[in-house]
């Protein structure tokens, strides 16, 4: 489950402030599938942000489950991330000098790699990026790339599915293997919140949000 409550985020800017989301209450019940709709600047990737326990609140809770995420300290907000919450960013961040299988495994480096590596494997395969496991980001696609940050955030069968525009790079048949992936992770029970500016016509979302100016409509 995902819930905030009357939540804004205001950023400050010398004497300007920008109000980038302005009391928002929503809810996406536990192994629910919610589209995030917007205009550019509406206030989806900060409210994707505020989810994931990157930023805080200026007011308002925003809960993770049963956890009160904006309650929990950095470390435990980072525990949050890596144990139960999978962010798919708008800017794949995957890390320059590892391989597309070590990107992919890196929430498990800290562990054991080689338990996770079939898992890995069954993803990348599913996601058609098995010839690229040891390109590097800069020796893929901008697809590729979004795909192997999509198995990355999968890997660790997470609870909460954050993707902030995961098909913006993508042509039709790939996206439609990345909504396929998250879409059945969401049949496995995962609560998902997707931004997408673009049609989702082949999966059916349980519920709808529309952001605009930092409101929801
Ligand atoms: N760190 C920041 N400091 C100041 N203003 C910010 C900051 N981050 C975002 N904003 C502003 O907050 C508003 C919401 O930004 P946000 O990135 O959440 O929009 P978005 O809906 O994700 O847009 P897009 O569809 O272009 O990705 C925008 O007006 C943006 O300029
Ligand atoms: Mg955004």
């Amino acid at each position: 489950m995902i819930r905030l409550e009357q939540v804004e985020k205001h950023y400050r800017r010398g004497r300007e402030i920008v109000r980038a989301l302005d009391g928002v209450s929503l809810e996406v019940p536990r192994g629910k599938l919610a589209l995030l709709r917007g205009p550019s600047g509406s206030g989806k990737t900060t409210l994707i942000n505020l989810c994931a326990g990157l930023t805080l609140p200026t007011r308002g809770n925003v809960f993770a489950g049963q956890e009160c995420v904006n309650g929990l300290d950095g470390r435990r907000r980072t525990a949050l991330r890596a144990q139960r919450i999978a962010v798919v960013f708008q800017m794949f961040h995957l890390i320059p000098y590892l391989t597309a299988i070590e990107n992919v495994l890196l929430p498990m480096l800290a562990r054991r790699p080689d338990d996770c590596r079939a898992r890995a494997l069954e993803l990348m395969d599913a996601l058609q990026l098995r010839h690229r496991t040891s390109h590097r980001p800069h020796e893929m696609s901008a697809g590729e790339r979004q795909r192997c940050a999509l198995a990355r955030a999968l890997l660790h069968r997470p609870e909460i599915i954050l993707a902030d525009e995961p098909t913006g790079n993508l042509d039709e048949e790939s996206a439609r293997l990345v909504l396929d992936m998250i879409d059945a992770s969401r049949a496995e029970g995962a609560t998902v919140l997707l931004v997408s500016h673009h049609p989702v016509n082949h999966i059916c979302p349980d519920l709808e949000f529309t952001l605009r100016d930092g409101h929801l409509q």
